[in-house]
């Protein structure tokens, strides 16, 4: 007892340390949470303001206006074109693709052209470019051979020139959230977007427009100006793990804690894919319909698990059931 009295603060001391050291002792730990997140290295953008005063940095420099500012060239008022719905491609691929966990594109450069099974063939930079001008942004596909969608190419590879050939840097792209072991729940989610998102993304979710309306302050989350049922986000999954990693936008995002909960997440993105958008249909997807994701919403399906589970979950079945396959 005598020594406890007077060596308590050794004690206490200790136990400070051990408690520090969990919350401190960076991640490991997270790797093991995200074993979707890639195993590759720390990926870091190149600096866009080293890029050269030449014809090819110009291209560079040109590509990464148009996805930063997409809407000016070709939203409804776009000076090229008005092809699309008023977009940005930074809207989802986060300071012009350059953020980690902002559905970056680190890995783009470094695995293009590669087999997609979505379309059932191999895909160049341009046809994946042009995937998301058809479906994200809900529009028309450029010219492979236009000088745009060569500038946009050039950016997208110069950005991805430092990752090895097939490698795939940590935090790229959308990274997948632990599954509920529930049905993501829309219900759920209006609360959620009345107190997390509404302010920003208006609460009948058509965001806001600039002042001149040449393109969104705050982008449309559903309705006429958003993504059509034919886009990755219309999968619950990308949609979750895009709002986990990046959602509210003013909020700080830390590696190992984020604002939103990942069933706040999940239960977000159904409600957000409960409402309605532009329906678009492209038959030629999925040839083989066996290898659809476990979130895409639309049969027919190898397994016997309805649209509506697909939709919404809960996944763990159907993710065991195609294993067993
Ligand atoms: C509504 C959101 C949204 C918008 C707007 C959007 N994209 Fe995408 N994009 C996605 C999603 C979701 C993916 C798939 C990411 C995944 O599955 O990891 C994707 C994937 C890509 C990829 C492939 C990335 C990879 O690592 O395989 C490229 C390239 C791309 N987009 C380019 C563009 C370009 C260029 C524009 C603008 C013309 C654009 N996107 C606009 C959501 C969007
Ligand atoms: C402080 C304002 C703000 C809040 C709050 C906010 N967002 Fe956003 N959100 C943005 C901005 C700005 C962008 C576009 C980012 C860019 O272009 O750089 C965006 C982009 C998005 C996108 C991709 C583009 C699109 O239109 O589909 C999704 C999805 C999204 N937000 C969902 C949410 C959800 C869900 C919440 C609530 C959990 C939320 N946001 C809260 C400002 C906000």
């Amino acid at each position: 007892m005598q020594f406890l009295r007077s060596y308590w603060w050794l004690l206490a001391l200790f136990i400070v340390m051990v408690v520090a050291a969990i919350i401190f002792i960076p991640g490991d730990f997270r790797k093991y949470d995200y074993p979707h997140a890639g195993n590759g290295f720390e990926w870091n953008a190149p600096d866009i303001n080293r890029v050269p005063n030449t014809p090819a940095g110009d291209l560079i420099r040109y590509g990464n206006d148009i996805i930063a500012n997409t809407a000016v060239y070709f939203g409804p008022k776009g000076k090229i074109a008005p092809i699309s719905n008023g977009m940005n491609c930074q809207n989802c691929h986060l300071a012009a693709g350059t953020k980690p966990w902002g559905n970056n594109y680190s890995a783009v450069a470094s695995t293009y052209p590669k087999f997609r099974a979505r379309s059932g063939s191999i895909e160049t930079i341009y046809k994946r470019i042009n995937d998301c001008f058809e479906r994200s942004l809900d529009g028309k596909s450029i010219d492979s051979n236009s000088h745009e969608m060569i500038a946009i190419a050039a950016y997208i590879k110069w950005l991805g020139a430092n990752v090895p050939k097939n490698e795939k840097p940590y935090a790229s792209g959308i990274i997948d959230l632990p599954f509920l072991n529930r049905a993501a729940n829309p219900v759920k989610g209006k609360e959620i977007y009345a107190q997390n998102c509404q302010r920003c993304h208006a609460a009948d979710g058509q965001g806001t427009w600039n002042a001149d309306s040449t393109a969104y302050q705050y982008p449309p989350l559903w309705g006429n100006n958003s993504y059509n049922t034919g886009a990755g986000f219309f999968r619950v999954g990308r949609l979750a793990g895009y709002v986990k990693h990046n959602m509210p936008f003013d909020q700080d995002q830390k590696e190992d804690v984020r604002p939103l909960t990942d069933e706040e997440s999940w239960d977000v993105a159904a409600y957000i894919l409960s409402q309605p958008r532009p329906v678009k249909k492209f038959a030629q997807d999925w040839p083989d319909i066996s290898a659809k994701p476990y979130d895409h919403p639309f049969g027919p399906y190898r397994d016997s698990f309805s649209e509506s589970q697909h939709k919404y979950g809960p996944f763990e079945m159907i993710v065991a059931a195609k294993k067993r396959k």
